[in-house]
């Protein structure tokens, strides 16, 4: 048996948890937070976070082997393992504001650690980190004068929102970094028999820290670049009359490139990749690679642009203005199936039009309250409506920005009927039926293909 803890309960540490817990009844997992209402929400009938599949394993197994506490001193006493899942924002002060990862919170936790430990133990790192920071952590956790001796292990997490339970029950790979000591080895051997309980071996990958921390990096970084290559390429479609749904099956096809990843959108959001890839451009800066840095940086700067180039698609459809005119935004979580908003693309959409003075009304059936919290400062410009009929009524426009299958399945005839017209609609997701939604009356613009308009200019 062993103590488990997990410092953070957020989107990472709460599903990362549960699932562990799930399959290993002989350990104790305990997850602590300094967030006092995220705790008590964990141990409610309400989860704070919306994901698929966590609700069944929490409220099967919590109290039993599975628990949520705020007394984070007593767990790391009692810890064998520590899982650290805090947050590690973009720094907004000093050096490398804007793109170096802010460790704040992970090293006052490393020091919170040594504080309360009477025992050796492992402690793994899960927040994405930048490289080498495993080095800093060894430092402050090793140069104690209680003759304790801790292993630092990077175990980076790959669950994606929405399919984060899928994701950690079988994953296509579990990463395990470990300093290359007899008792490094042993650590990532004690992680990696944690993870053997339900993922074949052969997809427990262990390296040096240093490859498994910039392997995380990397990973999201190349994710995010294949989202700016189709999206650049989506705006040339937009303007020669190609269809990016076409041209990125046609590529995926070829097992080189692969069909994932590969559909064009208003751009990305959530709360990594922006974050890592910025990390990323920092590292390479630092050490002098300023041509790597700027390579990087482009699949950010592409990610801009493309939420820009999405509102002045509306616009100019749209008789060159917007203000005074209802939109109603469907969808403001930065994917389909979380209740997140981190970075969603949506935000920057619904920003850009109230600079337009466009009366913005958002619906989103599990992201609403986030997105007033991160709208607050506008709060009384913007109308938040769970109900799409409601939202869309008199509007001049709809637009799709996150890929709710609730979306697909209204009917758009009686939508249409309720709206202003000429009604247009912007799928920036691409998830609608345009030719019907054509044939109904609506002036339909998808992303990265031809419009079909009334309009005969
Ligand atoms: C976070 C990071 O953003 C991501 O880069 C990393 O890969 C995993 O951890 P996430 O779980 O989505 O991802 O973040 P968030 O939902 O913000 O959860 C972090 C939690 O840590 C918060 O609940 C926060 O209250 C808690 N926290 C933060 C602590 O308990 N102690 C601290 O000192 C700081
Ligand atoms: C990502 C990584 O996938 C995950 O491995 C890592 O651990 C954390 O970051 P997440 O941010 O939860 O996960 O979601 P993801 O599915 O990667 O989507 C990110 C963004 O890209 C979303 O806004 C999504 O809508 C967008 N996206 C994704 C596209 O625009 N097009 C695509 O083809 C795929």
């Amino acid at each position: 048996m062993a103590n488990i803890l997990c410092i953070g309960a957020g989107y990472v540490g709460g599903p990362t948890m549960a699932v562990i817990a799930r399959h290993c009844p002989e350990h104790r997992v305990v997850v602590v937070d300094i967030n006092e209402e995220r705790i008590a929400a964990w141990q409610s009938d309400q989860l704070p976070i919306y994901e698929p599949g966590l609700e069944e394993i929490v409220f099967s197994i919590r109290d039993k082997n599975l628990f949520f506490s705020t007394e984070t001193n007593r767990h790391i006493a009692e810890a064998d393992i520590i899982f650290v899942s805090v947050n590690t924002p973009t720094k907004t002060f000093g050096q490398g504001a804007g793109k170096a990862a802010d460790l704040q919170y992970w090293e006052k936790t490393a020091r919170q650690i040594l504080e309360n430990s009477t025992s050796a133990k492992i402690v793994v790192e899960k927040s994405t980190l930048p490289v080498r920071t495993a080095e800093a952590m060894e430092y402050i956790l090793n140069s104690n004068d209680k003759g304790l001796f801790f292993d630092i292990v990077s175990n980076p997490e790959f669950l994606a929102e929405g399919t984060a339970i899928p994701d950690m029950e079988n994953p296509d790979r579990v990463l395990i970094g470990g300093r290359e000591t007899p008792s490094g080895q042993q650590a990532i051997r004690t992680i990696a028999d944690i993870y053997a309980h339900w993922v074949p071996s052969a997809n427990i990958v262990t390296m040096n820290l240093w490859s498994s921390e910039l392997s995380k990096l990397t990973a999201n970084a190349f994710l995010a670049q294949r989202i700016s290559s189709i999206n650049a390429i989506a705006n040339l479609c937009e303007k020669t009359e190609a269809d990016a749904t076409e041209v990125a099956h046609a590529i995926g096809k070829d097992k080189r490139i692969g069909p994932h990843f590969l559909r064009a959108s208003i751009g990305f959001g959530g709360s990594c990749f922006k974050k890592d890839i910025l990390n990323l451009v920092y590292l390479c800066e630092y050490y002098g690679l300023e041509q790597v840095a700027g390579y990087w940086e482009q699949v950010v700067k592409m990610n801009e642009y493309q939420k820009a180039s999405f509102v002045s698609r509306m616009i100019s459809a749209m008789f060159n203005s917007v203000a005074g005119k209802r939109i109603a935004l469907f969808g403001v979580a930065f994917k389909a199936d979380t209740s997140d908003t981190r970075e969603s693309p949506a935000l920057d959409v619904c920003r850009a039009l109230l600079e337009e003075q466009a009366i913005v009304v958002i619906s989103d059936p599990h992201a609403l309250e986030n997105a007033r919290l991160d709208l607050k400062d506008v709060a009384d410009k913007v109308i938040f409506e769970p109900d799409p009929y409601a939202a869309a009524k008199e509007a001049h426009a709809i637009a799709v920005l996150t890929e709710w299958s609730l979306f697909k399945e209204l009917d758009y005839k009686t939508i249409h009927d309720a709206m202003i017209k000429p009604a247009f609609l912007f799928d920036g997701r691409n998830i609608l039926d345009h030719k019907k939604l054509y044939e109904t009356g609506f002036n339909v613009y998808p992303l990265g293909k031809p419009a079909q308009t009334h309009f005969t200019r």
